[in-house]
């Protein structure tokens, strides 16, 4: 589907509220929308045990944020890489900014002309996240999360594109999951008031699979297409 604006995004989520999966699903509707997922580039650098990824998984196995020095210099040389914020294409960021100093410090990046004009809170019950949580799995290699309730692999425990095992994510266990929900709902009020200052804060509510989707999808058309 084509976007005669450019749609600059950012999904603003509790851990395990869907934005890596609504973001899947939106790139598959608006493939010309470049996607950023910070935990992703992380996971990545972990995986190739590179200095940063050493720094990082220290405080992600905590449950903790990653200091936001050390963010912004990733997000901000990844997004100069991918030239997200040299053209005037439609981009799509999942999980930065998380903290006020993110998003002041990305604005920055971006200039005037460049900055976030749709930010979605994805607004679920967190009883029901920590649900999902326990029946997530992903493959490690690619980021592709599955559940084995609501988006099972075709075959069990196994990637659907590369037939390897899926696995649990570290910090996906009950104790750490709750710390990074408690930063969450720490980090979230300054950030959707300096998001709500700028009116460009919508907010989807709901819990059961297809209802968020249809809602973010048409949210979009509406705004750029
Ligand atoms: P990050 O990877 O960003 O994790 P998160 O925000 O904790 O979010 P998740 O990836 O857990 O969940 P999600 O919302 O993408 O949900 P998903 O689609 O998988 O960050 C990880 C860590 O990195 C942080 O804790 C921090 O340490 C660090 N970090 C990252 N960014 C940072 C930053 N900017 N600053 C500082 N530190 C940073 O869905 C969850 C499950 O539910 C899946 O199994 C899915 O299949 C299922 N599901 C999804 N939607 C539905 C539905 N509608 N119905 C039923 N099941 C569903």
């Amino acid at each position: 589907m084509s976007l005669r604006l450019p749609a600059r995004l950012l999904l603003l989520g509790a851990p395990g509220s869907g934005k890596g999966t609504q973001s899947s699903r939106l790139l598959k509707v608006f493939p010309q929308i470049d996607a950023l997922s910070s935990g992703d580039i992380l996971r990545n650098e972990i995986l190739q045990k590179t200095p940063l990824g050493l720094e990082a998984s220290k405080f992600m196995q905590r449950g903790e944020l990653v200091p936001d020095s050390t963010i912004v210099g990733v997000i901000a040389s990844r997004m100069k890489r991918e030239q997200t914020s040299a053209d005037s294409g439609s981009w799509l960021l999942d999980g930065f900014p998380r903290t006020k100093v993110q998003a002041e410090a990305l604005d920055g990046m971006l200039g005037h002309e460049q900055n976030i004009n749709l930010v979605v809170e994805l607004d679920v019950d967190q009883d029901v996240i920590l649900q999902r949580i326990e029946s997530r799995w992903v493959h490690p290699g690619s980021g592709r999360v599955y559940n084995i309730d609501y988006n099972p692999p075709k075959v069990p425990f196994k990637d659907d594109v590369t037939g390897e095992p899926l696995v649990k994510r570290p910090d996906d266990t009950a104790e750490v999951f709750q710390k990074r929900l408690d930063s969450y709902n720490t980090m979230l009020h300054p950030l959707k008031e300096y998001y709500s200052g700028k009116d460009v804060l919508v907010s989807l509510k709901g819990n059961t699979s297809d209802v968020i989707f249809p809602q973010l999808k048409s949210l979009i058309e509406d705004r750029f297409s």
